[in-house]
């Protein structure tokens, strides 16, 4: 199959090949989303197959408004109300109690099911259009680094789905919160740019964080997000000292460090946010250099970091 490339003004394309049951990546605010129509059964087994992805990885389904959620779930709890009320459209997602009729195939047989409403208004305008939710996993192959710009979708999807979306940048550049609000104490099960702090202070009480690693959650995998070349979390320390013995590294630094000829840097910005947008296009664009190594900087030891720390953990060797 040829992958084609849809300009701005073919959001109709990208409509017709969802109706036809194709799969188009889909720019949202966190990163590109592999779109099916979520009511199309056979759509939703082509993302497993585009993807590699285990079917005992559940999906999230992106809704255009607040107001659909009655249509996939059921005993909404006021609290994740709030919760949508206050985070959607955004980067947010929110596991409920699903509708006995969605397909086993989303949710991996669970009876929970993961939704959320995205903010991009391409996203929006196409769920719109379709006029039924879109299945979106994060648009690259299984256990790889997910892609902020439609280049890093081609370089593991080319060939394997229908068409791919010619947005911009991903604004934030890493996956949503998720959050689990069918227990007594609402969970954070991955981290994202909407923090604990941020969900605690809507509901007014303490909510609980990720401990083990889940193997059905993907995100919550101990091998994920990595890119082609072994990825080393390192002290700055550990940085120099390297420095002078290796050759042919990439180094990923926030901090100000003495340079070596053999090494390619890139340095990151300090801001949290800005750091997050351009941290997965980074690796993307280490993967194209010659270099056997990466070695990066551990970022702040702060909660306002967990997010980013846990994506580079999971990328990083063990
Ligand atoms: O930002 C995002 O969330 C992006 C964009 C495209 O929206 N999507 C994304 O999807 O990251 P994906 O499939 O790469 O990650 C979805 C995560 C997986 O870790 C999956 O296991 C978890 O959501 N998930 C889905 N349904 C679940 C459920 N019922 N219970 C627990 N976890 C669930
Ligand atoms: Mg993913």
């Amino acid at each position: 199959m040829q992958t084609k490339i849809l300009k701005a003004y073919q959001i109709n394309k990208a409509v017709d090949l969802l109706k036809k049951g194709e799969l188009v990546a889909l720019p949202t605010e966190t990163v590109y989303g592999l779109a099916a129509d979520a009511y199309n059964e056979i759509a939703v087994q082509k993302i497993f197959i585009a993807k590699g992805r285990p079917l005992n990885h559940p999906l999230i389904v992106h809704i255009d408004a607040y107001e659909k959620l009655e249509d996939w779930t059921k005993d909404v709890s006021i609290h994740a109300q709030k919760l949508a009320e206050h985070f959607w459209p955004g980067p947010l997602t929110i596991i409920l109690k699903k509708k006995n009729d969605i397909s086993d195939l989303i949710t991996a047989g669970l009876n929970t099911i993961a939704i959320r409403v995205p903010q991009h208004p391409i996203m929006l305008e196409v769920i719109n259009k379709l006029g039924n939710g879109i299945v979106a996993p994060s648009a690259n192959f299984h256990q790889k680094t997910s892609p902020t710009k439609p280049i890093h979708v081609l370089k593991t999807l080319d060939g394997k789905i229908a068409a791919v979306f010619d947005g911009e940048m991903s604004s934030i550049g890493i996956e949503s919160t998720i959050i689990d609000m069918t227990k007594d104490i609402p969970a954070i099960l991955r981290y994202g740019v909407i923090t604990k702090k941020m969900i605690e202070s809507v509901l007014k009480l303490e909510i609980e964080c990720p401990i083990n690693h889940n193997e059905k959650i993907s995100g919550n995998m101990k091998d994920h997000y990595q890119p082609e070349k072994p990825l080393f979390l390192l002290s700055l320390d550990q940085i120099e000292m390297l420095s002078k013995e290796e050759v042919n590294v990439a180094v990923i630094h926030y901090s100000k460090l003495s340079r070596n000829d053999n090494f390619i840097y890139y340095q990151m910005p300090q801001d949290k946010a800005q750091y997050a947008q351009n941290l997965y296009s980074t690796l993307h664009d280490i993967d194209n250099t010659g270099v056997e190594k990466i070695l990066v900087e551990r970022p702040p030891n702060s909660t306002e970091w967990n997010d980013i720390i846990d994506r580079l953990v999971k990328a990083s060797v063990k």
